[in-house]
């Protein structure tokens, strides 16, 4: 566990006051004033290039790497709700090198992933899919290849969705159970949408994102992790917590799955209202007293005040989720594109901070170490004893795709948070 960082934000970044002066009348939709160079950026994806090469040679041709625990690599089938990032990453970084290996390695992985087109047992398709053969499809053109199973995928997650409740089933058992990571699976309908010219995704999407800002946020714009509702009526039988501390706590990957969600909605439809919510979810992120200086979130924003009486109180309230500072570096570098001025410069300064700090130690693995993952410090689910102070192939997605991103911009191409389209 890595316990020992300051706690308190108090965070006056160094050059802040440079970048905002230099952001000035700063048009949305274009950037200025980034601070890593593109020799950092590259170096750091090189050696995910590297690293990635030394996870697949432990990757057995029908499973997916989830996590590497004890000098032991964990793997899962196509239905676990990861299945999707290992091929996700490997095309970003085929985008990133142009090594074809990369590329192949990747549809080895989505021949054995396409079946889950067909699971009608999971709200995780967009993560499964569209992380998956979203990226294929942009990156290959291979519309004949790749359409019919990205429909296919959205016809059986919209399965899911029950118009009285307005919102997508997450899990199975509860009563109807709609978690904040749902958010994270609009993307795929919105871009189903884009790719069938049938608005009826996109529409779903925009219905469940408006349930959502309505049922699971508090006046803090923090969010409950778990809204269970009846789904005769629609009316809330519970707010809960399930890999949170307390249902009433800021479980901090729900959190940055919010916060990406509702800038992803933004992108996809136009609505000005999810961009204003994504600012409040941000500014709920930013500002917690207990965000750590290096903006890498303790796994619940409520952990470090834990007490006695919490039952991870004498374990775990330290404990960093690398993952969660990936997903908000990635979310916060969109974020800036589609602001202005000193709101653009300062969510890129804070997005390039998590950057700066994931690339070294104590997060960043020595190359040919961690199994061959990027990332250490993630944490699965502490309730469930799970996946707790270890890498996770989420966090090294989303850190890959940060890194994309950032790139992108270094090169002065147009920001695209879009997979589907190039
Ligand atoms: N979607 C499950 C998780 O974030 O752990």
């Amino acid at each position: 566990m890595i316990g020992s960082f300051s706690k308190k934000a108090g965070f006056m970044l160094i050059g802040v006051s440079l970048v905002i002066t230099a952001c000035q009348n700063q048009p949305a939709g274009t950037t200025t004033g980034l601070q890593l160079s593109h020799e950092f950026i590259v170096q750091q994806l090189d050696d995910a290039v590297a690293q990635i090469k030394v996870l697949a040679d432990s990757v057995p041709a029908d499973r997916m790497p989830r996590t590497f625990q004890g000098d032991t690599i964990v793997t899962s089938d196509t239905r676990w709700w990861t299945s999707g990032f290992y091929p996700g990453s490997l095309l970003y970084l085929y985008e990133h090198s142009g090594d074809e290996q990369l590329l192949q390695l990747a549809k080895d992985k989505l021949r054995i992933l396409e079946k889950e087109q067909h699971n009608k047992g999971t709200h995780d398709l967009g993560f499964m899919l569209y992380c998956s053969f979203g990226n294929a499809l942009r990156l290959t053109g291979d519309t004949a290849t790749y359409k019919t199973i990205l429909l296919t995928g959205a016809e059986s997650l919209i399965s899911r969705y029950n118009p009285t409740v307005k919102a997508i089933r997450s899990w199975e058992g509860w009563t109807y159970p709609v978690i904040i990571d749902n958010m994270m699976n609009l993307e795929f309908l919105a871009q189903a949408s884009t790719l069938s010219g049938d608005p009826k995704y996109r529409d779903i999407a925009m219905t469940h994102a408006n349930t959502t800002i309505k049922n699971h946020y508090r006046p803090d714009y923090s969010s409950y992790h778990v809204i269970d509702y009846n789904p005769e009526d629609g009316s809330i039988v519970a707010k809960k917590t399930a890999q949170g501390a307390y249902d009433e706590s800021a479980w901090a990957r729900g959190q940055a799955w919010g916060l990406y969600g509702y800038i992803m909605m933004y992108r996809e439809t136009g609505d000005v209202t999810y961009l204003d919510f994504a600012k409040h979810v941000a500014a709920f992120i930013l500002n917690h007293p207990n965000m750590p200086e290096d903006l890498v979130p303790y796994w619940d924003f409520n952990a470090p005040d834990l007490t006695a009486d919490s039952p991870y109180a004498a374990n775990y309230k330290t404990n960093r989720d690398a993952s969660t500072a990936t997903v908000l570096a990635s979310a916060l570098i969109e974020l800036s594109t589609h602001t202005e001025n000193e709101e653009h410069a300062d969510y890129m300064v804070k997005a390039e901070h998590i950057l700066k700090n994931l690339s070294t130690a104590p997060y960043k693995a020595e190359i040919g170490t961690n199994g061959g993952f990027i990332l250490k410090y993630s944490v699965g689910s502490i309730p469930h004893g799970s996946e707790i102070d270890v890498p996770l192939t989420y966090a090294d997605y989303y850190y890959i795709e940060a890194l994309i991103r950032y790139k992108r911009l270094l090169e002065g191409k147009p920001f695209s948070g879009e997979k589907i389209k190039k």
